[in-house]
């Protein structure tokens, strides 16, 4: 029997504390101005103390499952993305099934950075296809946070936190029209040269500190407005699709001048692109699955768009994945 997955329900979640532009211009030298016309954020959630990425990540999947008129019980996989883990290990993935009350199948993170939803999907989907799993969760949850130098200004205004998650249901292919929906494609890519272009200064093997954030952002500028579009043209092509074809695309919320370029280069009206970036600035692994969540409580996306997600992130990671919804 050959599988699909379809989209069963998706939610996110922010930590309820908004930190403006204006207060971090209180206490570094930036504006409110140069945020803005250089990245389009405008604010930023942060999570309160004590407050982990599994937390983030349980409400998230709450909703998620909520919407998908599910409960944990009913997952038999759960794949979470992220960069800022509770702890080294366990993974986070296994706190978030306990909590869900999920008690067979599997848990664990993948760890693509801003690329991870679109790995954590992938490889949930692959385990769906090949009928390893009937139900998954697939979450992105993030405390970038944590692992910023609230002292560089060029890094630490960029990112907020929280989680966005989606509930993944196998469906048998050639089951009349409904199989013509869900998960059309992944496309996965890594370039490890450029490892450290984009990195946090610690982990458990080097330093045994969490580290912080370092970035050469015009480079990693650069690169990623390259290697979006060349992904989204792949992802297109392999379906037989063209930019025309889009309703909706979703790419993940680094900085609005790579978002506009990509969809330029696309041809595509910048109506069709879901952009939360001004609210909720880069979420990392959380950014996509947070505005599927939005645009689909808003009624934007609705049963049978075609809805094309795409990221890059530390790795370099980027992919791209097309969705029938
Ligand atoms: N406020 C005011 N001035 C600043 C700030 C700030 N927050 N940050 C940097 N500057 C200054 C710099 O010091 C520099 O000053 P100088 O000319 O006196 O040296 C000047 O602004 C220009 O700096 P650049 O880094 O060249 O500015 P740029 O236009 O490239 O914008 C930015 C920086 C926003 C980081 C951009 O390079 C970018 O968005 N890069 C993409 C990286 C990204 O989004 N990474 C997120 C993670 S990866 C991902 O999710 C895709």
């Amino acid at each position: 029997m050959m599988w699909r997955s379809q989209i069963a329900g998706c939610g996110g979640y922010l930590p309820e504390r908004i930190v403006t532009n204006d207060e971090l211009a209180a206490r570094l030298d930036t504006s409110d101005a140069w945020i803005r016309q250089r990245t389009g954020i405008g604010e930023r959630r942060i999570a309160a103390p004590g407050e982990l990425t599994s937390d983030l990540a349980v409400a998230a999947a709450t909703s998620a499952l909520e919407h998908a008129g599910m409960s944990g019980s009913d997952l038999d996989l759960i794949v979470l993305a992220t960069a800022t883990p509770d702890r080294t290990f366990p993974s986070t993935a296994v706190k978030v099934q306990a909590r869900l009350g999920m008690k067979r199948g599997a848990a664990f993170d993948v760890q693509a950075v801003c690329s991870g939803f679109i790995f954590a999907l992938a490889t949930a989907d692959n385990a769906l296809r090949l009928g390893q799993a009937r139900t998954a969760l697939v979450i992105g949850a993030e405390t970038f946070s944590r692992i910023l130098d609230w002292n560089d200004r060029g890094t630490c205004v960029l990112f907020g936190d929280g989680a966005g998650a989606v509930v993944l249901n196998a469906v048998p292919l050639g089951n009349g029209g409904s199989a013509s929906r869900g998960v059309l494609s992944t496309h996965l890519h890594s370039d490890g040269r450029q490892h450290d272009i984009l990195y946090v200064d610690g982990g458990p093997s080097s330093t045994g500190t969490a580290g912080c954030l370092r970035m050469e952002g015009r480079e990693v500028f650069r690169q990623a407005i390259q290697h979006l579009t060349e992904v989204v043209d792949e992802a297109l092509a392999a379906n037989g699709l063209s930019p025309a074809d889009i309703d909706w695309l979703v790419p993940h919320q680094a900085n609005t001048r790579i978002i506009d370029a990509v969809g330029r280069k696309l041809g595509l009206a910048p109506e069709r692109t879901i952009v939360t970036i001004e609210r909720h600035a880069n979420t990392s692994a959380a950014s996509i699955p947070l505005a599927l969540a939005e645009a689909v409580a808003d009624g934007r996306i609705r049963a049978g768009h075609l809805v094309v997600m795409e990221a890059l992130g530390g790795g370099l990671t980027w992919g791209a994945s097309v969705v029938r919804w």
